[in-house]
């Protein structure tokens, strides 16, 4: 098998899968209770924090734990909604998953303006222009993707949230497809919400949000009576997947283990070598669990380009294939390896279903990127194949995939 889905969730190391079993045999319990189990569980969920916040570059407090990001972020959008109405304006792209446009469009209901920033259809990069002109003195919340999940294209979000802040706006950044190919630090970005979900990087199924705290405090959040006030408890109904939390914890630590693994300038049979040694040589330069995190994303990066421009080359190659991004290597610094392409004379599923059953696993249809399929007018034609590749994805695999397709292409 190939797993070239990596987009709509990655395959997981066996210590995510031994953490949530270990939890679930000794310490399954509620929080807040006064015996030992109980008091484990409440430890694990402060450590796994810490580690988010490690990941993402905040303390540990403006971490929300939830089902996924589009929980979350319907939670978000219903807490911001009590103090919005008729009159205040919400910037959303055309370029996004839904799960960062539905929760927003919900608060028309309220009055509340949606301005939706066009893209470019040559090379499906957001339209920075039409996104400065929407953003005005009446925008609340400018909601934008790290990167897309359909076309691959990674935005500008510092400058997006340059912009909102310019006007007074918050930013809400949906990082779910970057997290797994980008190193992301909401410090240095300066945002004010981000959101991703630990199965797209190698954890389990569920979501994480970022919140500065100043906001965790000030908004209210939907909340049953006895539950805490504290945050970042009080943003986090019911009760949560504590088994998941733990997986999450094993999830960070291999992020970890393989930054401080890898050396960067590796070649990509070396860096996977290194980075599934038992006692591999350290990484000098990586003192603490961030700067080794970002060192992973460093060997990642470096791997997962030379696959982009196999992956990208070998595709143009095959008669009838069109490739939707940006295809120009000189540009490959604003995509990751998640590519989309229809080709003519077969459908997606078609496309998708013969490859499946040549053993490679990829993905057909909209992906949930339903404006930018209708934009592009593909969605009535069933959508795009898309392939998606992570770290564990090997150069070897994408030559086998490119015989398959021309195999299937004929
Ligand atoms: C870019 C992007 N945003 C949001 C989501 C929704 O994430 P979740 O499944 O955690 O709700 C996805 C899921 O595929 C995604 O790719």
């Amino acid at each position: 098998m190939v797993f070239l889905d990596a987009p709509g969730g990655t395959q997981v190391p066996r210590r995510v899968i031994d953490a949530i079993a270990d939890y679930l045999a000794r310490n399954s319990a509620n929080t807040g209770g006064a015996y030992r189990t109980s008091r484990n569980t409440d430890a694990m969920i402060a450590e796994a924090r810490a580690a988010m916040g490690d990941f993402l570059h905040c303390d540990a407090d403006e971490i929300v734990f939830g089902a996924n990001m589009t929980t979350l972020t319907f939670a978000m959008s219903r807490a911001l909604g009590r103090d919005l109405g008729p009159g205040d304006e919400i910037v959303l792209t055309l370029l996004d998953h839904d799960a960062n446009f539905s929760p927003w469009k919900a608060l028309e209901e309220k009055g509340v303006v949606i301005r939706a920033v066009k893209f470019n259809h040559d090379d499906c990069t957001l339209d920075m222009q039409d996104l400065a002109a929407k953003i005005g003195d009446h925008t609340r919340l400018v909601a934008v993707g790290y990167a897309s999940n359909a076309v691959g294209t990674i935005n500008n979000v510092a400058e997006v949230v340059r912009l909102a802040r310019q006007a007074r706006a918050l930013s809400y950044i949906d990082a779910v497809h970057y997290a797994p190919h980008g190193p992301i630090d909401v410090r240095a970005l300066d945002c004010d919400f981000l959101v991703c979900s630990t199965y797209k990087f190698f954890g389990p199924h569920m979501g994480v949000l970022y919140g500065k705290r100043e906001h965790l405090k000030r908004l209210r959040p939907y909340k049953v009576r006895p539950s805490s006030d504290n945050i970042p408890n009080c943003w986090e109904s019911g009760t949560l997947n504590h088994e998941g939390i733990a997986g999450i914890i094993a999830c960070v630590d291999y992020w970890e283990e393989l930054g401080r693994r890898v050396e960067t300038g590796l070649a990509p049979s070396e860096t996977r070598q290194a980075a599934s040694l038992q006692d591999g040589r350290a990484n000098p330069a990586v003192t603490t669990r961030r700067a080794a995190i970002l060192a992973a994303h460093e060997a990642i990066h470096q791997h997962e380009r030379k696959m982009m421009e196999k992956v990208i080359a070998g595709l143009l190659a095959i008669p009838g294939l069109k490739l939707y991004g940006i295809s120009d290597p000189r540009r490959f610094e604003n995509r990751c390896a998640t590519f989309v392409v229809r080709i003519e004379g077969h459908t997606p599923l078609e496309l998708a279903t013969k490859l499946g059953e040549r053993g490679f696993f990829t993905w057909d249809g909209n992906y949930y990127a339903l404006n930018l399929t209708e934009q592009l007018d593909v969605e009535r034609l069933g959508g795009f194949l898309r392939i998606g590749l992570v770290h564990y994805n090997t150069t070897e695999e994408v030559e086998r995939l490119l015989e398959a397709l021309r195999e299937i292409v004929g």
